[in-house]
This record gives C-alpha cells, sequence and structure tokens, in this order.
C-alpha cells in the first residue's frame, strides 16, 4: 500500500519531532505508525500531499494543533495504577517523612508526576500518601501531573479508568477510593483535583520554568523514548527544578548514573532513588 509519506520523508518528520520533543522514532520501528497517521490525518484535514502537510506543521502550525495532534497519535502512553509499586512505598513511608522533618513546616511538599499521562502515577502518589504517609496529615501536599499529550491529561482530569488500569490496586484499596460504574472505575469525588494536570513538553523551558520547584520528582518510562543528548538535557532541567535535597524516582529501566553524575544514588530498602 503507498502512503503519503515516503521514507525519505521519514527522516524529516523524525527529525522535527525529535528536535521538538526528545522522542527519537527509528524508521524501522515507527515508520508504519507514522505514515498510517498521516494518510488519516490527511484525508480529515485535507492535505493532499506530504509537502502541503509538512509545510502546514513546521511553519504554519500557530497555535500548535498540528504538533499537538502528531504528539497525541505518537506517543506510547502505557501505565497503569501502582506500577513499580516498591516507589510508592519509598515515597510514602520513607522520603515524605523525611521531607516533613527536615522541611519548614509552613512550605508544602511539592511532587511532580513528569510524565504522568493519563494520571494514574500521579493518583498512585495521592492514594499511597492518603493510605500511608499519615504522619505528615499535617503537611500541605501538592501533586502536579504534566505530559505533553493532550488526550491522556484529559484523561487524567475525568479520572475514569478501566480494568486494565486498576488490576494491581489492591482490593480493599479499590473499593475504598473508587466507585465502579458502567463505564468503568471512577475515582471518588473527593480525590477529582488532587491532581493539577497541565499539557507541558519536558524540553520547553518556558513552560517548565513555571512549574515552580519541587521536592520530589517522578520521571518513570519517558526517557527509554529518548537519546542520550535528550536525556542528559532533561536530566539537567529535573535538577534545576528540585530544592536542595529533593529526590527524584526513575523508571526501573532507567539509571541515574548513565545519564548525569549530579546526583546522589541512594538505595532505600532496595529501591534506587537519586537526591540533589
Ligand atoms: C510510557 S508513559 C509513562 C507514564 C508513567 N510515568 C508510568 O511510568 O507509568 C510515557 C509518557 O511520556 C510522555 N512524553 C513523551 N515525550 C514527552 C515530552 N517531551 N514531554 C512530556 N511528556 C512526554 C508520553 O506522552 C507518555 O504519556
Amino acid at each position: 500500500m503507498s502512503h503519503l509519506l515516503s521514507n525519505e520523508n521519514f527522516s524529516k518528520v523524525s527529525e522535527f519531532i525529535y528536535r521538538k520533543s526528545g522522542i527519537f522514532l527509528a524508521e524501522d520501528k515507527h515508520f508504519k505508525k507514522l505514515a498510517k497517521y498521516i494518510d488519516a490525518h490527511a484525508k480529515n484535514f485535507g492535505y493532499d500531499s506530504f509537502r502541503k502537510y509538512f509545510y502546514k506543521l513546521r511553519f504554519d502550525d500557530k497555535e500548535g494543533r498540528e504538533f499537538q495532534n502528531l504528539m497525541n497519535a505518537m506517543t506510547i502512553n502505557e501505565t497503569y495504577f501502582f506500577r513499580e509499586n516498591d516507589q510508592f512505598e519509598v515515597l510514602a513511608n520513607k522520603v515524605i517523612p523525611e521531607l516533613h522533618e527536615t522541611m519548614q513546616s509552613s512550605r508544602p511538599i511539592r511532587i511532580l508526576s513528569s510524565p504522568c499521562s493519563s494520571g494514574e502515577e500521579a493518583y498512585s502518589i495521592v492514594l499511597h500518601i492518603l493510605e500511608e504517609a499519615q504522619v505528615v496529615a499535617k503537611r500541605d501536599i501538592e501533586v502536579v501531573g504534566i505530559d505533553i499529550n493532550s488526550t491522556v491529561i484529559e484523561k487524567g482530569k475525568r479520572a475514569l479508568y478501566n480494568e486494565r488500569s486498576v488490576h494491581a490496586i489492591p482490593k480493599n484499596i479499590l473499593m475504598k477510593w473508587f466507585k465502579k460504574n458502567t463505564l468503568g472505575y471512577e475515582l471518588i469525588e473527593d480525590l477529582h483535583g488532587t491532581v493539577d494536570f497541565k499539557i507541558v513538553n519536558v524540553f520547553d523551558s518556558v513552560q517548565m520554568r513555571k512549574l515552580g520547584k519541587f521536592d520530589v520528582i517522578f520521571s518513570r518510562n519517558m526517557l527509554i523514548y529518548f537519546d542520550d543528548a535528550s536525556r542528559k538535557k532533561v536530566a539537567m532541567t529535573f535538577y534545576d527544578m528540585l530544592n536542595t535535597g529533593g529526590y527524584i524516582f526513575l523508571g526501573h529501566a532507567e539509571y541515574m548514573s548513565r545519564i548525569v553524575s549530579v546526583f546522589n544514588a541512594k538505595k532505600i530498602d532496595s529501591t534506587l532513588i537519586y537526591q540533589k
């Protein structure tokens, strides 16, 4: 089947995506997905050639809608509640109590889930704090979730999940904090609004700076889609956004020591975290 996208033009679009989002697309793995997206998009929006589409994407995308659509189509948003759960346990039982002891009592503990995808990671943080970190009952805690994909951010705000998303939540916790209805599992009303969701590209330094400083950053399962140069750039952005003494959690397949050497690695129980 012929596509609007040729192999030669694949490298042009993938270079553009890489430059704007850090996401590295390999031709052998991603050509089909990108070509199908461009064909369907061209049909819906009336582009009759690749050239016209690419012109619009690069030079005439004033409100960023074309780029947003492309990101919504090309990002991989796989996630679920309580994924790599040992990290949430360490957060609630070790890191938050430690920050509570050392931080001025009037300051909120600020936690960033970057990327948060459809919110499962950010709400897992909230649920672990509610269930396990009562020591900080009087401490204000803010959780912010960011992702480049606007569809998943809307899903996070809606807080309605399918069976697969909630499969790892222990039944008693699921029953306590979710309402099951015909559409799926919805977080109870009281927990809607416990995460501040925003569409943010981690490479957009202006947007990132606006988020302010954090005490904890979760950045799990995003850096794997980047190359070394992009990983380094994002790691240094996170470093700047963390307060001194703050922590960063990476995915189980991601190691800060292979990216930058500015953090101190700390092993708590068997969980590796990184401190500024
Ligand atoms: C596999 S999900 C990981 C979600 C969650 N952290 C977890 O571990 O379950 C990766 C997410 O990274 C997001 N992403 C990729 N590039 C990004 C960028 N430049 N800025 C912000 N988010 C990005 C994708 O949209 C996707 O939702």
